[in-house]
């Protein structure tokens, strides 16, 4: 019961793997905060866990000041922070050429700053009880993935944030991990923005064929358990990374095939 007691923040709970962290934590004894930006979408997670083991807040990670006011409520609602998973994100799809830069920046500014600020804010509470610090990254921040410029980059730059962060805190006591998943069936496709920095409301691929977002969640919180410093998930998502790091104009060729068809983007 290694999470029983224990206070863990997630950022995005609201839906997708957030949701599942959330509900997984909360069935494992722990006490948990949650953030989103849409307030009904928390409300509707609470009313399923009354009590007060959660805890919801509204607030758009990608604003500094939000970041700071969440992280202050849950340390005077619980008392401490044990663990920090910086899950809230978004997608994107459309090629650079088409792309209004607003989608770029908006992606960079959830998935890269609502990281850096919650680590940040949070610091003092995990460094204080030895806690955790976890990243919820992508294969895309291993393998650049065409149509998800901003996400890829946003992605590679939480791993190098974390890993200087890591290796900052190795003798403090505490943990810094980041986790990869690969596709898992949430609704990032349909919130992901297109080239207006719009919500593209469809999914392009095959939702139930992926991992779900229940046995993602296991693997992060067996991850966190076991104090390890990074998780890739799936099969195809491992063999992205395998591929990219030991053959990566093969992996070229390959990441073009799936995501495109008679020259155009279809993923
Ligand atoms: N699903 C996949 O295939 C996959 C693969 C690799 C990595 N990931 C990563 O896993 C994480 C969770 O994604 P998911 O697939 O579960 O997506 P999801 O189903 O779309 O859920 C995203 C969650 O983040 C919240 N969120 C989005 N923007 C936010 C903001 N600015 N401030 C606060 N909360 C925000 C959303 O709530 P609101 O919209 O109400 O704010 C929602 O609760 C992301 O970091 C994603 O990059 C997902």
């Amino acid at each position: 019961m290694y999470f029983k007691d224990k206070v863990a923040v997630v950022t995005g709970g609201s839906d997708g793997i957030g949701k599942a962290l959330v509900q997984l934590l909360l069935s494992n004894g722990a006490k948990v905060a949650t953030c989103g930006r849409n307030y009904d979408k928390l409300y509707q997670l609470k009313a399923f866990h009354p009590n007060d083991d959660l805890f919801i807040y509204a607030a758009d990670v990608s604003k500094e000041a939000d970041c700071k006011k969440f992280i202050d409520e849950v340390v005077k609602q619980f008392g401490k922070i044990d663990v920090l998973i910086n899950n809230a994100g978004i997608s994107m799809r459309a090629e650079v050429a088409d792309t209004d830069l607003e989608t770029i920046k908006r992606v960079m500014d959830i998935n890269f700053w609502g990281t850096v600020y919650c680590s940040k804010f949070v610091l003092p509470e995990i460094l204080r009880s030895k806690g955790t610090i976890v990243g919820v990254s992508s294969v895309a921040g291993f393998r650049g993935l065409p149509g998800r410029s901003g996400y890829s980059a946003s992605k590679a730059a939480v791993n190098s944030f974390l890993e200087v962060l890591r290796t900052e805190l190795l003798e403090s006591g505490a943990n810094v991990m980041w986790v990869c998943p690969g596709f898992t069936t949430s609704n990032i496709r349909n919130a992901a923005l297109n080239k207006d920095a719009k919500p593209q409301g469809e999914t392009p691929m095959d939702e139930g064929s992926m991992m779900s977002a229940e046995e993602c969640a296991q693997h992060i919180l067996h991850a966190i358990e076991k104090r390890k410093r990074t998780l890739v998930l799936t099969f195809t998502g491992k063999r992205a990374v395998f591929m990219n790091r030991f053959f990566p104009s093969l992996a070229d060729k390959l990441v073009r095939k799936f995501f495109y068809k008679d020259g155009k983007l279809v993923k």
